[in-house]
């Protein structure tokens, strides 16, 4: 039975994945600087006076803005990228690439969106809202996990809810994969942003939406995973290997699925927080066995194996406006409870229901 009419998928121009491939970057470029214009490049902060950083191809007429990583991107973010580009110059850049991550990718996608598009970003939150195609835009991860290199949808922090702008046009027009860029992350934050991709796979095959094409992208991602987390011999640099092309698909399994429980609730617990989303999926996904009761034995087998330890007792002390902030945003989230859960979802789902669920974590 179809559910929906299928979409027709916007897929990427074009993908480089291989070690090393970051140095192709300047001859990728070479033929939108033709157009004589400028390039945006947008650095994770986390990259300052490091190595990475003096290997970006950077002409006298391009800009290099700093992105801190600190905090889940917001429309403000975006808006104050948006300004800087129009004040560099009157033209538009000929590109604009993101060099972090998933966070760093999102606001490169959503930016480029923006410098095209009237107004500001928080309006365009939603599905199908931009008009005009972005300029140009190459991403290029260094961590793997969130999928946001491949995914269209731009999720942002907003004055009024956590919410991605997703239409065809946020599909990166190139993105590069280089392993060598992944391999200095520090262990935890490798683990619980490895573990967005393992959750995107679980979520995209457990629910009402999955079709054939999106369950071929998930079920390799979550092997991929499972080769990385659930085997401590497995050298690093394979491991990462593996960790990057488990992202790409499980970002493409998306396509056509859908999140599930854990993003709703997780998107729910960053609102009120501001918790990072590797971390924030990973507390809630450890409460919710009677929804994925397979996928939470594999994680709790992936924390044991990878020494990792969750934060405790971490919703404790909030006020009741923050909890029920954090239950209304999560139940806002009609879409991904739709397909988790059913059409009827909210005759099984109830605010106190996620309420108990917040409590445990
Ligand atoms: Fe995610």
């Amino acid at each position: 039975m179809i559910i929906n009419k299928p979409r027709n998928i916007k897929s990427l121009d074009r993908c480089i994945y291989g070690k090393g491939t970051f140095d192709q970057l300047d001859e990728i470029l070479s033929f939108k600087r033709k157009d004589n214009g400028f390039v945006v490049f947008l650095l994770d902060d986390y990259f300052n006076g490091k190595e990475l950083e003096n290997r970006i191809p950077l002409k006298n007429q391009d800009i290099l803005i700093r992105i801190s990583a600190a905090d889940e991107p917001t429309t403000d973010l975006i808006d104050e990228v948006v300004v800087k580009c129009k004040k560099h110059s009157s033209s538009l850049p000929v590109a604009m690439i993101g060099i972090g991550g998933g966070s760093v990718m999102d606001v490169c996608k959503a930016a480029s969106l923006m410098v095209t598009n009237p107004g500001y970003s928080f309006e365009y939150q939603g599905l199908d809202l931009i008009k005009n195609p972005g300029v140009y835009s190459i991403v290029i991860p260094t961590i793997s996990g969130t999928g946001a290199e491949v995914s269209m949808t731009a999720v942002l922090t907003g004055p009024v809810k956590k919410l991605g702008i997703k239409c065809d046009f946020t599909v990166p027009d190139q993105v590069l994969l280089d392993s060598e860029l992944i391999y200095s992350v520090p262990k935890e934050q490798r683990f619980y942003t490895g573990m967005d991709c393992f959750i995107h796979g679980i979520e995209a095959i457990d629910g009402r939406h999955i079709n054939e094409f999106a369950r071929g992208f998930a079920e390799k991602s979550l092997d991929l995973c499972r080769e990385v987390f659930l085997n401590s011999k497995i050298s690093r640099e394979l491991a990462d290997e593996k960790l990057m092309v488990a992202s790409y698909m499980g970002g493409l399994s998306l396509t056509y699925s859908q999140v599930g429980v854990c993003h709703a609730l997780s998107y729910g617990l960053s609102y009120v927080l501001h918790t990072h989303h590797g971390i924030a999926n990973c507390i809630v996904f450890n409460v919710l066995e009677d929804y994925y009761s397979d996928g939470v034995k594999e994680f709790h087998e992936m924390l044991r194996i990878n020494n990792i330890s969750l934060p405790k007792n971490y919703t404790k002390g909030l006020s009741e406006a923050e909890m029920s902030k954090m239950v209304e945003t999560s139940y806002a989230l009609d879409h991904m409870w739709d397909h988790a859960i059913g059409a009827n979802w909210k005759e099984i789902i109830t605010k106190d229901k996620i309420r108990a669920l917040f409590e445990r974590m």
